[in-house]
């Protein structure tokens, strides 16, 4: 078991990256979507959990056993299966804030040492998965070209569930009843997600729940408990630098 834990992370094809994710890379290359798969996209902490747990409602239902999200939609990167797009894009400073407790807990994950260390290496684009300034502005790029994706933010989905499912639903063409779609929204509310266990990643043995629980606060502007004036001025103005577009634009609270 420890030979897998706390990997090193590595360039690859000019991301930063771990083995895990790497390892199937050529038949992930290769894999032929079907026209009706479809992809969610974020880079890691933006809600991928709770985009899936929604899709995953909206598609299939209920499920009569209980299967854990993970294996419900499961990660093209390990698994290899999963097209319409879904992409999901949480404002950089709760979602380094977010992957700081992620990476303390997860120890499939390269240690995060200490959190100033951390949101320097985050600016620098070193963590799993790369650059957050690249991720959430390439796709961003892709959604001008691309109609069949579509781009949603965390904040919108604290702001109002209800409407971005709405908005979510309009892109894939779905029509669920009114009462479907209540039930959806109760559904996936962070305190019944928190709790529930398919859902939580409570059943993943790499995960350390005494150290920070998966499902952590699910709020926006967390990031002010943990930036410092200095932190905070420092960081926008690298952020300036990187983001050039004026139509990518984030709520941080
Ligand atoms: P925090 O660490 O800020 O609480 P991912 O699924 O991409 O790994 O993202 C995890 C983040 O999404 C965590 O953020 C988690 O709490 C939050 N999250 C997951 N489900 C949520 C929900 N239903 N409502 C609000 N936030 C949610």
């Amino acid at each position: 078991m420890d030979a897998i834990l706390r990997p090193k992370l590595f360039d690859f094809h000019g991301v930063s990256m771990t083995k895990f994710f790497t390892e199937n890379w050529e038949n992930i290359q290769n894999f032929q979507a079907r026209p009706d798969d479809i992809l969610i996209a974020t880079y890691p902490k933006a809600g991928t959990t709770w985009v899936s747990n929604i899709l995953d409602l909206l598609y299939f239902g209920q499920r009569e056993k209980p299967i854990p999200i993970y294996e419900r939609v499961p990660f093209l990167e390990i698994f290899h299966s999963a097209m319409g797009s879904v992409y999901v894009a949480r404002n950089a400073k709760d979602n380094v804030v977010s992957y700081f407790h992620f990476d303390r807990m997860n120890k499939i994950e390269p240690e995060p040492g200490d959190w100033s260390s951390y949101l320097q290496r985050f600016k620098q684009g070193e963590m799993v998965f790369g650059s957050w300034y690249d991720h959430v502005s390439n796709w961003w790029k892709k959604k001008q070209t691309y109609s069949n994706l579509h781009y949603m933010f965390f904040e919108d989905m604290v702001e109002d569930t209800g409407r971005e499912i709405d908005k979510l639903c309009s892109f894939l063409g779905l029509t669920p009843s009114v009462e479907e779609k209540t039930r959806i929204v109760g559904e996936v509310h962070f305190d019944k997600m928190k709790k529930d266990d398919m859902a939580n990643y409570s059943t993943v043995p790499v995960l350390n729940f005494k150290i920070s629980p998966f499902m952590r606060k699910g709020k926006v502007g967390d990031w002010k408990n943990h930036f410092t004036v200095a932190q905070n001025e420092e960081f926008d103005e690298d952020y300036k630098t990187k983001m050039k577009d004026p139509t990518l634009q984030f709520h941080v609270e």
